[in-house]
């Protein structure tokens, strides 16, 4: 028998000497065990609990020869990364409970970002809905799906907040506004973890990148981030604290420097904010190799000093620098090495491993759990909530399914790059392409014919460098040969339906571009196609916002569909064709220029702004010389196949209550993302211009009309000043509604 086990039958001894008088709370049980495992650990087996090595894609039997078997043996491993399956991480979960002297469980994570192997739309794409509940659902199918195939724990939500596109990773998260990005990470780590964590379908939820990572100087993946402390509580904290709240188990350290200490080793972030002032309580974990890139960063000697510096600062796992062995001979580390230690074997604790170590290790389950019809009802439901109307002259969309419709461009016909960057356990050659979609939409009625009519992009490199993880699509034809086909196609039909723009690794994890423009040739492709007359829609696929200024112009409509996951080719279809008529709004600017970014509306004033309605140029005001300074498509924007009035606004003080009327003055059904911004007029510090503090969704029938109302108060108005105590509001504030963050009514308000 294990140490482990001896250990558990010794606690439900502790447990019985409790009867008769006060039981003893969860908390005391899972003390007493974990005072009583740790007292049988040698040193190493407790550095064994902090580290974390990835696997790859061991199966079984590498499992058991390789060195990462023996080192599970040994208790040198806290739990591993990145193994898909129920079968192969219940072997290796046996190595660990039966085979190592101290039977602890491992924790199995992966990086299960936007749904298993139903995939639902990137996480940008899920801000898009502007739906908690859907940002929840989301979660909770992909813990039920990952749950049953042996996962316990997701490197998600990530929560950084980011207002520059050229960051590959936007894609990630929930785009620019603090307000939208906590409600979304709260919601996700609530469908993660639900309120019982044990559950057999709850899996752990991780808050990441603490802190600041979407802020990164230039768009540029892992560089530092800077800004004041005012900036960070006001504008990029929110989320993560949200998360927190939420009661997320553990967090990741970003790989970029606040205030010139890398995250990793941050004490100040990692201790003084996180655990202290907001009180959590859960595990934190390195990024990938992050301890060992504290020598890069200049902060550490070598590797033993990087993990000193991390344990000191709060770290308890390290994911892959395999750091923390390095101080086994360092006594004086030991205080600190025992809490990170407790903090893991708390988290499995939590997830209940130590009473049943394959609890998510059923294989019955994954056959019934995973990919199910109803999970892909709900993502196909949520991918076309995401999806956003950035044009539509003279109503084009919706299509006639009767119509002959010329589907062209590189993503249309391509079924790895449907789900988008980060679908680790993706299982793409089961998932439809557009094209297969929209040809079974249109069956019996109308006709799809399709042509790629060109690559990517012109350039090889580039396209190696944004279609890797299998998802290579360059055709070996001459630009002319696609082109010409793509032409002869387009002048059968009634309609061209672009599908263009990024491909699934074009954004992500070190995919940052310094020009986002439609890649040259599928631009190329665009104008050679508007030379025939016939209309086109954009279908726009990307992972981020990107520069759209040649479209708007010359394109009739536009329909921005990210990477919609598993069930695009069908969530597209009922857009396209007015199933469902678009409802998505923007969580980033797209803005006219990659030199305008970073951008946001929720910007703080300069002593020389523009009059109100101006965004061009003028000499000694806030301006450029060679471009307006608003974006093409601001925060919060999208339309509708419908038309929505909005009228009766109103704003009382006591109670602190908005009112008004949204009426659907056209003639579908639809829903509308109500908005409501607050600006504090008066305040030192200074506050933004303009900041979304709530948004409903609203379902309104072809002619109906709604009342809806915000209650304002102290948590709508108030803010953090730079040392992050909340200031209370007072005086003059200004109200707007509207539906979307640059077109609002505005009335003002005054805090009593
Ligand atoms: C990413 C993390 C991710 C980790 C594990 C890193 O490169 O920054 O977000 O969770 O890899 O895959």
């Amino acid at each position: 028998m294990t140490a482990t086990k001896q250990i558990l039958a010794s606690v439900a001894v502790f447990s019985l000497c409790f009867i008769g008088c006060t039981r003893p709370s969860d908390e005391q049980k899972m003390n007493h065990f974990i005072d009583s495992v740790m007292s049988e650990m040698t040193l190493t087996e407790k550095l064994g609990q902090m580290n974390l090595p990835v696997t790859g894609n061991i199966v079984t039997g590498q499992a058991q020869s390789s060195d990462i078997a023996q080192q599970i043996r040994e208790g040198r491993v806290g739990g591993l990364f990145n193994l898909k399956g129920a079968q192969a991480i219940r072997e290796v979960q046996r190595i660990a409970v039966e085979e190592s002297r101290m039977g602890i469980p491992l924790l199995f994570g992966m990086d299960v970002i936007h749904g298993y192997e139903t995939v639902f739309p990137i996480p940008l794409a899920i801000a898009a809905t502007f739906d908690t509940e859907a940002a929840e659902c989301m979660a909770r199918v992909s813990a039920k799906e990952a749950s049953a195939d042996g996962i316990c724990w997701t490197f998600s939500p990530m929560a950084d907040v980011c207002s520059d596109a050229r960051w590959g990773r936007i894609s990630e998260g929930f785009g620019e506004d603090p307000y939208l990005s906590s409600m979304m990470a709260a919601a996700m780590v609530r469908g993660y973890q639900t309120d019982n964590l044990a559950d057999s379908t709850s899996i752990m939820s991780c808050i990441k990148h603490f802190a600041l990572y979407g802020a990164v100087e230039g768009g540029l993946e892992y560089n530092n981030a800077e800004m004041s402390r005012y900036r960070m509580y006001n504008d990029y904290f929110p989320p993560y604290r949200a998360a927190v709240e939420a009661g997320a188990m553990s967090a990741m350290a970003s790989f970029n420097t606040v205030e010139g200490v890398p995250a990793t080793c941050n004490h100040w972030l990692l201790t003084d904010l996180l655990r202290e002032d907001w009180g959590f309580n859960g595990m934190v974990v390195s990024d990938y190799t992050a301890v060992q890139e504290l020598i890069k960063h200049g902060v550490a000697a070598d590797k033993r000093e990087a993990a000193r510096l991390s344990l000191e600062a709060g770290l308890d796992m390290d994911m892959v620098s395999e750091g923390f062995f390095l101080l086994e001979d360092d006594k004086t580390m030991l205080p600190l090495v025992n809490k990170a230690c407790r903090r893991i074997l708390e988290a499995k604790y939590r997830l209940g491993l130590f009473d049943n170590p394959y609890k998510y290790c059923n294989p019955d389950r994954v056959a019934k759990e995973v990919f199910t019809g109803q999970n892909r009802d709900e993502a196909r439901r949520i991918a076309r909530e995401s999806f956003v109307l950035l044009k539509n002259e003279n109503e084009l969309l919706p299509l006639k399914k009767n119509a002959t419709i010329a589907l062209i461009g590189p993503l249309a016909d391509t079924r790895p790059n449907m789900s988008g960057t980060w679908a680790v356990a993706a299982t793409p050659w089961r998932y439809k392409t557009l094209k297969e979609g929209l040809t079974e939409a249109v069956q019996g009625k109308g006709k799809v014919l399709y042509a790629k009519g060109c690559n990517l992009t012109y350039d090889a490199q580039l396209e190696a460098n944004a279609t890797m993880f299998g998802r290579e699509m360059r055709d070996s034809r001459s630009a002319e040969e696609m082109r010409r086909e793509a032409l002869s196609i387009a002048r059968k039909a009634d309609v061209i339906v672009a599908a263009m723009g990024e491909s699934s690794e074009y954004s992500g994890e070190c995919a940052c571009r310094t020009n986002l423009d439609m890649p040259d040739s599928q631009h190329d492709l665009l104008v050679a196609l508007k030379k025939t007359g016939k209309p086109i829609v954009l279908l726009n696929f990307s992972g981020r916002p990107v520069v759209l200024n040649w479209e708007s112009e010359n394109l009739p409509a536009i329909l921005q569909v990210w990477f919609g996951g598993s069930e695009t080719g069908d969530a597209v279809a009922d857009v396209l064709f007015g199933d469902y008529s678009p409802s998505g709004k923007l969580p980033a600017a797209f803005p006219r220029s990659v030199g305008q970014l970073p951008m946001t509306y929720r910007h703080y004033n300069t002593g020389r702004p523009l009059p109100n309605g101006q965004d061009t140029f003028s000499k000694f005001l806030s301006s450029y010389i060679d471009s307006p300074t608003t974006p093409l498509y601001p925060f919060g924007y999208g339309l509708s196949y419908t038309t929505f009035e909005y009228s009766h606004f109103t704003v009382s003080s006591s109670p602190a209550v908005v009112t008004l009327t949204v009426t659907n003055t056209g003639s579908i059904d639809a829903d509308e993302v109500v908005q409501m911004y607050i600006r504090d007029i008066v305040s030192m510090p200074a506050r933004p211009v303009k900041e979304l503090r709530g948004w409903q969704r609203i379902h309104l029938k072809a002619g109906e009309s709604k009342k809806v109302k915000f209650s304002i108060d102290e948590e709508t108005l108030g803010f953090y000043n730079a040392d992050g105590e909340w200031q209370k509001p007072e005086g003059e504030f200004e109200i707007m509604v509207g539906g979307n963050s640059c077109n609002v009514e505005s009335l003002k308000f005054n805090v009593e």
